[in-house]
């Protein structure tokens, strides 16, 4: 696999202008962010540029404007929040290209950082046109991908950019390059995969590639019921999708065929209602689950089983929660799994890698996020990593 540049390779910047693609696409609640993450993953990057010497200046996107201007979508109301992670002022721009994203850079000193205006304001963007490309590029001497969670997006400040300025890995990119290469690229074995959350049917991809990769594969959710189903129990009322039982069943030949094991729960938490703590709540085996009832966790016999598979393992790599964790006492497993993920990790006999939107607030809710080996942020660029498709903002970067 050809290797990136990093910011290693850069020395004194002074007077350079470093283009740098961020993911400031934050969750926000009454005008501001209500998670900084992306925002403190980033700024190592631009604190090293700034350091040496460069005028910063930061492009990303927020929400899908659909190539048109809108004042709710403006980088501009992320400004405040950018600013209070970096510790600094910066400057908004409210252009990415043109004589007047010009005159501001030239405002700039070395070490000032400048906010473009979201970047898919304009068409060129999304359909990663070379000449939009170009047009940001004039205003720049080198370009930086710090983001990651937009790397699986071939866009013109994703991938289009990398191709006509010398372009570096940032600090945030080059270190989840480097942990999802320890977890699925060239892992210490055996490995084992948890994939949880709703429906099959959006990690079926997943599901596939992980089979020839891994030693365990532990199915959780949702998911978990079509499986069962697939293998003839009957769920219930549970969510499950009937229509994918043939699916389920050339998933678990491919892995028996590969070698994997397959681990489903054999006991399990169900309810007549999801609701908290209903009345109807109780713990079974997977056979005994009444017409009336949900499957919403599983139970502690599998949790148990699944540390002790854990503990054969070296590698592990993470993405959804393994029951209706945003409902408790539905959260009990995920919580957990998250614990002796965290304690074997502690221990150094395992590797973690965890990503995904739904599994960083588990492993958040279950006070473990400081003892995981690599927690990645991003939703849709971690999925299709699992799914090991090569990210166009990644293989540009290798070029
Ligand atoms: C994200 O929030 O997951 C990334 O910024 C990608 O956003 P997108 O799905 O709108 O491309």
């Amino acid at each position: 696999m050809a290797a990136f540049k990093t910011l290693d390779d850069l020395g004194d910047l002074t007077g350079k202008v470093a283009l740098v693609r961020v993911d400031l696409n934050l969750p926000m609640k009454d005008g501001s962010a209500t998670d900084v993450t992306r925002v403190e993953a980033a700024k190592p990057t631009i604190i090293e540029l700034c350091d040496k010497g460069a005028k910063v200046l930061l492009l990303a996107h927020f929400g899908r404007p659909g190539g048109q201007r809108s004042s709710m979508l403006s980088t501009s109301m992320v400004q405040g929040d950018v600013e209070k992670v970096l510790g600094k002022e910066i400057m908004f721009i409210p252009e990415v290209a043109g004589p007047v994203a010009q005159q501001a850079i030239d405002i700039l000193r070395p070490g000032d950082i400048g906010l473009m205006e979201n970047v898919r304001f304009w068409p060129g963007e999304e359909a990663n046109d070379p000449g939009f490309a170009a047009s940001i590029a004039e205003n720049g001497d080198i370009f930086v991908n710090d983001a990651f969670s937009a790397a699986h997006r071939a866009h013109a400040t994703t991938e289009g950019l990398a191709h006509v300025l010398p372009a570096y890995a940032g600090r945030a990119m080059e270190k989840e390059l480097t942990a999802l290469e320890v977890a699925l690229g060239a892992p210490n074995p055996p490995v084992a995969a948890v994939v949880g959350g709703a429906k099959v049917s959006s990690k079926l991809a997943v599901l596939e590639n992980l089979v020839g990769k891994v030693q365990h594969l532990v199915i959780g959710g949702g998911m978990a019921n079509t499986f069962l189903a697939a293998r003839g129990v009957d769920v219930g009322k549970s969510l499950c999708e009937h229509d994918l039982t043939e699916t389920a069943n050339k998933i678990m030949d491919q892995a028996d065929q590969a070698g994997c094991t397959v681990h489903l729960p054999y006991d399990v938490v169900v309810a007549k209602e999801f609701a908290p703590n209903p009345p109807s709540l109780r713990t079974c085996n997977v056979h005994e689950v009444a017409a009336d009832e949900m499957i919403l966790d599983i139970g502690p016999q599998a949790v148990e089983a699944l540390g002790d598979v854990l503990k054969t393992c070296r590698t592990l790599v993470w993405n959804g929660p393994l029951g209706a964790f945003e409902i408790p006492p539905f959260d009990e497993a995920t919580v957990a799994l998250a614990r002796t993920v965290a304690a074997l990790t502690q221990e150094g006999s395992l590797i973690s890698v965890a990503g995904g939107g739904d599994t960083v607030a588990a492993l958040a809710h279950a006070g473990v996020m400081g003892e995981i080996t690599y927690v990645s942020t991003a939703g849709g660029a971690f999925l299709e990593w699992m799914e090991g498709k090569e990210l166009p903002g990644v293989a540009a970067l290798r070029a």
